[in-house]
């Protein structure tokens, strides 16, 4: 079968896969690891489906060079994985945990070995409990102790690591984390959670600075934000402002602070709450990106709702195919993002750094997992960045959510994101259709 069309891309582009900590390392206690507030979340009766937790997930803290293994099979160019905080600072703030640093320094030396670069995320919501029983984002002191956190990664890996991310969507942390209480910590607090986003800017732009003071070595620091191009309901007058504070409530409040910007003054209306600003914070939170990350799943298309919680629209179900989350496939879409960043914020290097689709899996007789709806997503995805970079977009990378089957944070294990199936009985690792199909795009687009 023919590859899509990825000569726009250039020899230089990198393919990659993504995965998280909490999401793949399992080794809940081990080695000086601390408690996060998912190891917490996870224990609230119905907050995870089928009572599911990190404890074990794919076991990855000690089956890591046959995940590495795995990716070079795959013919992966880059790897982009998350650090856990509470392995590294157990105690938010204070002793630093050589044993966690370790395994960080010996995973990606296993990686450069292999040939793969890595692209380290700083945040990938497993904030330490310790932090969280002393307020979370919510307070200012967790995006200082962040950049604590950060320099101290930084001068133990920044000789070998050049791509680093400071925080993985923050939108999911403070609107889902904060807002809507399905991911940790769980709240539904509106001043919470508008608090928790401006202290996970300031925490972008004070660890973005440390990253660059403490690392040894060049470093190209940027952030994944899960932007999603909006589309109104309908054309009336209702629904045209619902899909403007949904733009605001889930893009440009995102991405505005973060190119000098400041925030939509619109939003500032719609939520109420005053920012804890303070001197010069909104230059530091506009710190120069080296590289912005896109996440793309879905478009949003959305209604007036001023019964709904703030800012008051509900989406609808698009007419396109779904996905076991079920979220529309609308390829388009990831297109239309990255020419926006490149236009609107001038965005001057992106990265996709996740796109990827879960569906229902089956193993087949001989073990083989024929995903084709993954691969079809796939090629549709692949095709939309090529066509953004035709079309002008600066986009140097592309990472599949996931490498691996994983725990799918509030849907538990239930939904697979993989292109490498793994069986969580026995732990076995075994590549999808999608997975051989993504080693033959890479192979043809080089
Ligand atoms: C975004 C998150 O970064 C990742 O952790 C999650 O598993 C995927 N989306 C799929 O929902």
């Amino acid at each position: 079968m023919p590859s899509p069309d990825t000569s726009a891309l250039g020899p230089e582009f990198l393919w990659g896969a993504a995965t998280s900590a909490y999401q793949i390392e399992g080794a809940a206690a081990e080695d000086g690891r601390s408690p996060s507030i998912w190891d917490t979340f996870c224990r609230v009766p119905g907050a995870v489906a089928g009572g599911d937790t990190g404890d074990v997930a794919t076991d990855s803290y000690r089956r890591w060079p046959e995940d590495v293994a795995l990716m070079r099979t795959l013919g992966l160019d880059t790897y982009r994985f998350s650090i856990a905080w509470p392995r590294i600072v157990p105690d938010g703030t204070g002793a630093v945990n050589q044993a966690g640093l370790d395994h960080y320094d010996r995973f990606v030396d296993g990686l450069l070995e292999a040939g793969i670069r890595p692209n380290a995320t700083l945040y990938h919501w497993d904030l330490p409990q310790a932090l969280q029983d002393r307020g979370g984002w919510p307070e200012r002191a967790t995006a200082e102790a962040f950049a604590e956190y950060a320099a101290v990664v930084a001068a133990r890996l920044g000789d070998r690591v050049t791509d680093w991310a400071t925080l993985n969507e923050p939108l999911c942390s403070a609107w889902i984390g904060h807002l809507e209480g399905k991911m940790a910590p769980g709240l539904t607090d509106l001043t919470a959670a508008v608090r928790a986003s401006f202290h996970l800017h300031l925490g972008h732009g004070l660890a973005a600075q440390a990253l660059r003071a403490a690392a040894p070595g060049p470093v190209r620091v940027g952030l994944a934000n899960n932007l999603s191009p909006i589309e109104p309901a309908s054309d009336s007058e209702a629904d045209l402002a619902a899909a403007r504070r949904a733009d605001g409530h889930i893009n440009r409040w995102w991405l505005d602070p973060i190119f000098g910007l400041g925030y939509p003054e619109d939003m500032l209306s719609v939520y109420g709450v005053d920012l804890p600003v303070q001197g010069d914070d909104l230059k530091t939170i506009a710190q120069p990106l080296d590289w912005l990350g896109v996440n793309y799943y879905f478009r949003q298309i959305v209604a007036d709702d001023p019964t709904g919680p703030v800012p008051g629209f509900r989406q609808l179900p698009g007419p396109g195919a779904q996905t076991a989350m079920p979220w529309e496939v609308h390829a388009p879409g990831l297109e239309q993002l990255l020419l926006r960043v490149t236009h609107e914020y001038g965005a001057r290097d992106l990265m996709v750094t996740e796109s990827g689709a879960a569906f229902d899996d089956v193993v087949g007789p001989e073990g083989r997992v024929d995903d084709a709806e993954r691969t079809a997503y796939l090629e549709q995805h692949v095709a939309a960045v090529a066509r953004a970079a035709a079309a002008g977009a600066p986009v140097s990378a592309f990472y599949y959510w996931s490498l691996l089957d994983n725990f799918e944070w509030a849907y538990g294990y239930a939904k697979r994101f993989g292109l490498v199936h793994v069986d969580y009985a026995t732990q076995q690792r075994t590549i999808k259709a999608s997975g051989h199909r993504y080693a033959e795009i890479i192979r043809q687009a080089r």
